[in-house]
This record gives C-alpha cells, structure tokens and sequence, in this order.
C-alpha cells in the first residue's frame, strides 16, 4: 500500500524525501492555524491552563504552542503514535507541551477545576458513541467553574459543487466497507451537549462554506487498500483521478463555544 501522510507523520525521524511527501499537509497545517486564528480572535490564551483534546496529527496544539504565551498546555490521545506525530509537526516546541497517552473518557490523573479552555478539535466526532458521555464528564471535572469548552467540528453539505460530491462518494464508499455509522451532525451534538446539562452553548458559528482539501486524496488511498472487490477498487481510483483535476472539498466548518456551568 501508498503510504499515507498519516504513516508518514508518525515516524521518528523524517527524511528529506519523507518531507518533500508531506507538503500537502504542511498546506493543510497552514490552513488549520488560519481557522483556529479565527476561532480564538476574541478570546485570550495568554497565561491560560488549556488541555486539547485528541493529539491526533498535533495541528492544535502548533498553534497553541505559538499564540498561548506563558501558558501551560497539554494534549491527550490514546494513539501513542501522536507523540511522533505531534514531535514532527511542533519541532522544538514539543518541549512547551505535555503528552498524556490515555483515554479521554478516564484522565484521573487530570485534576478537578483545573483547566481554564478545553479544545476538542475536530476529536468529538471520532470519539466512540459508548463513552461520549464519560468523556464530557471528564472535560466538565477538569474545567474550572465558567471554564470554556471549544469545539470545532464539520458538518453538513456547504457548497454542493463537483469536488463536494467527489468527498461525499469516497465518504459513502468508507462508511459501506466498513460498516461505519454516518457521523454526527450539529443538531445532534447540540442535543447531546443540552441533556448533558453541564454546559451552556454560548455561541455557534459557521466558519466556512466548506475547504478544499489536499489530504482527502490520502483518505482516498486508504480507503483501496481496504478494499479488495476489483470493481469498488475501479470506483475510487477514478474518484481519485477527478479529485486530482478537482479537488476534494470538505463539509462546512463549525466552532461551538460552551461555558461550564457551575
Ligand atoms: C481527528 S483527530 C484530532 C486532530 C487534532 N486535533 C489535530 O489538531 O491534529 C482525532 C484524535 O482523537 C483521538 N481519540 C478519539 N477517541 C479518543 C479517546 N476515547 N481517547 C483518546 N483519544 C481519542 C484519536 O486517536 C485521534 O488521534
């Protein structure tokens, strides 16, 4: 199989070659540190306690690491491979920040009232349905009294144009080899965030009509290699070629604010 960027990040130590392979994603890098610039233009980081939620490829926390001054920051992922993820993409900075490997609905090791900001970046849709509710216990415990909770996460279709569709069939396609159930939406998660109580949403705002994407080509190439029927392998290597002359554009981005209540 084409190694996927994916595969690539989570090496110690990258080559030259490993590099020059991963320029879509320092392009996608950028573009994640523009968005959360704006979704933090109003909110100060400086002198902050903030925990990210899901490590993942570390694009959060690049950019707490360079706008959260004098803050102390730490990331948990149950993936231990996002610690060389993380290395890869922060450099030095991997000094400025605390690594926990562990999961994110059981953190004792995290104290009561501590965090002034949680970020979950696009983690609370990849979170299993069976624990949701453990993990929103655990980031309510560790935010302070009217600590802020800030979720980013896509949603829904946005500009419906060519390199849209070509993102929903490769989606569809996921979601049929693997029996994967069709993610969450917003209203959901609202719901979700309302019964649980321990919130208030102060705000929810569109932040995009929908991105194009370069590293959903890379999603594309994972998803042949779990693929063995011939004709479905046909199927998405030509979605492949059209989003190479297309693009492969994402749903609508979304940040949503909460305050702990209490
Ligand atoms: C889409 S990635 C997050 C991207 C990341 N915020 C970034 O900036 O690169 C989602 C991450 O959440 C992690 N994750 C999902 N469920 C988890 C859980 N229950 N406990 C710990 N980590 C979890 C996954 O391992 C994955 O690395």
């Amino acid at each position: 199989m084409e190694e996927t960027f994916y595969h690539i990040l989570a090496k110690q130590r990258l080559t030259e070659k490993d590099k020059e392979k991963l320029s879509k994603v320092y392009a996608r890098l950028l573009r994640e540190q523009e968005l959360l610039k704006d979704v933090f233009s109003s909110i100060s980081l400086e002198e902050k306690r903030i925990l990210d939620v899901g490590t993942g490829q570390g694009f959060a926390c690049k950019f707490l690491v360079e706008h959260a001054k004098n803050s102390e920051i730490v990331t948990v992922d149950k993936d231990p491979l996002s610690l060389n993820r993380l290395k890869n993409i922060v450099g030095d900075d991997i000094d400025k920040i605390t690594f926990l490997k562990a999961d994110l609905s059981n953190m004792p090791f995290l104290k009561d009232n501590y965090f002034d900001i949680v970020l979950s970046h696009y983690t609370l849709s990849t979170v299993d349905k069976n624990i949701f509710h453990a993990v929103l216990n655990e980031i309510h415990r560790v935010l302070v009294a009217d600590g802020l909770f800030v979720v980013i996460e896509s949603f829904g279709t946005g500009i419906m144009d060519y390199a849209r569709r070509l993102t929903l069939e490769l989606e569809g396609i996921y979601h049929q080899v693997t029996g994967s159930e069709e993610e969450l939406d917003l209203d959901n998660l609202l719901a979700i965030f309302r019964s649980f109580k321990g919130f208030d949403i102060i705000e929810v705002r569109k932040l995009n009509d929908g991105l194009i994407d370069l590293t959903i080509e890379d999603f594309g190439k994972y998803l042949l290699s779990l693929v063995s029927e011939e004709d479905l392998k046909r199927k998405i290597e030509k979605i492949l070629e059209r989003g190479r002359v297309h693009g492969f554009r994402e749903a609508p981005d979304y940040a949503i604010y909460l305050r702990k209540i209490g």
